[in-house]
């Protein structure tokens, strides 16, 4: 077949198209037809107005041709109702007359092409083009937009995920301790009623410790699940009692890798954020020290978390020593999926950190790589 469109690909698109075309004249329409036929997936004919509106009323189409000399209903009219029904469809008119009140009134109607009688196959094809293409470009652009928030949702999805792995590992950790110690006071039990020494004290003593302990993991699991609770609004809150709550879910996951965490508040004003997002934030470079740390075997492990102010912004500053982010990944680390991590890391949580603190809480986060390490670094607005 010779080349119709200038446009490679487009009649790939125009054949999934289907054409409304309105005509009265029967050879004109036989032609037209043929060419028709080449472009698109199928056409269905009217030979007068009132037909095609009642065509246009039962299925749907992506173009009209309507001719303007129409029997019983012109074509003027059968395109105002037909625009009225669906505004979107593109409409492209056939007539032998170019006066300027049709031509007026066809603008009017917000038709999309012009096309004179006697009329010649090259302008018909080329008229064709133009409202493919526009039809292509909001096809186009309504997939991209589609699959733009189908990525959203997974992303936010994942997001969630991670965040429930975290705070999994988290509690493994606090839990360990109080675990340990209520098997150890069942073992110890188990043994003095084996050995004949169980005494009233004992087990009263023992029993009451293990209601206490327990009653410390449901309160852990309170806890974390209350952090990982939307919020609903935005909390006035002093700087350090936020970094603090943070502090407090991590604080058995860093005894154990001996991480020593460093805390200097220069600043004494409240911060407005929303609370829990903002502690997840927090959490989550707290945890990439962690990983660095253990990554790069460092001895001495360190976290200084500070604090200072001005009459404008608050800035927190984590800075770790844990060997800092290699140069080259300086650049990604806010990217979702960027990890250096391999099947041990999902890259999504500083993208879920600077979402909350540069969305919903209206700061900045940067990052910078220090002599040993790395450091973050969050600024606020003041009371805004
Ligand atoms: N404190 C840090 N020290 C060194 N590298 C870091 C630090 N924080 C983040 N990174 C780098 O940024 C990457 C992205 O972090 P993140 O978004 O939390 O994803 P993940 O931890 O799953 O890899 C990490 O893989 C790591 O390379
Ligand atoms: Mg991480």
């Amino acid at each position: 077949m010779s080349v119709i469109f200038e446009k490679i690909d487009l009649l790939n698109f125009s054949k999934k198209l289907n054409v409304l075309y309105v005509e009265d004249e029967r050879i004109l329409r036989k032609i037209t037809l043929t060419l028709l036929e080449q472009v698109f997936h199928f056409i269905d004919v009217a030979v007068d107005g009132n037909q095609a509106v009642r065509l246009f009323n039962e299925k749907e189409y992506d173009i009209v041709i309507m001719d303007l000399e129409l029997p019983n209903l012109h074509g003027l009219d059968a395109t105002e109702q037909i625009k009225k029904k669906n505004p979107e469809v593109k409409i492209i008119v056939v007539s032998h007359k170019d006066d300027p009140t049709t031509f007026t009134k066809t603008i009017e109607l917000g038709v999309d092409g012009y096309l004179l009688k006697p009329i010649k196959k090259e302008q018909f094809f080329k008229t064709l083009e133009k409202t493919i293409c526009k039809i292509e470009m909001k096809f186009s652009l309504e997939k991209e937009q589609k699959e733009n928030e189908e990525k959203r949702k997974i992303l936010t999805h994942q997001s969630k995920l991670m965040a429930m792995g975290e705070m999994l590992s988290m509690i493994a950790h606090q839990w360990r301790q109080p675990l340990n110690s209520i098997s150890v006071m069942a073992i110890n039990l188990l043994t003095r009623k084996e050995l004949g020494t169980l005494d009233e004290e004992t087990l009263l003593k023992n029993l009451n410790q293990t209601i206490d302990t327990t009653t410390y993991l449901s309160d852990t699991i309170e806890d974390f699940q209350s952090f990982f609770k939307p919020d609903k609004k935005a909390e006035n809150i002093l700087v350090r009692k936020v970094i603090n709550d943070g502090l407090k879910l991590l604080k058995y996951a860093f005894e154990d890798e001996e991480i020593q965490v460093i805390q200097d508040y220069q600043c004494t004003s409240f911060v407005k954020v929303f609370k829990n997002e903002f502690v997840q934030a927090l959490l989550n470079i707290l945890n990439n020290a962690k990983d660095a740390f253990l990554e790069n075997n460092i001895q001495n492990r360190q976290i200084k978390i500070s604090s200072t102010e001005d009459n404008s912004s608050i800035e927190i500053c984590i800075e770790d020593n844990g060997g800092g982010i290699h140069p080259k990944s300086l650049e990604k680390i806010f990217n979702p999926y960027f990890s250096t991590k391999g099947k041990h890391g999902t890259g999504l949580g500083l993208y879920m950190s600077k979402t909350i603190i540069e969305g919903h809480n209206k700061g900045i986060l940067k990052v910078a790589n220090t002599l040993n390490g790395a450091k973050f670094i969050i600024t606020l607005p003041k009371n805004i």
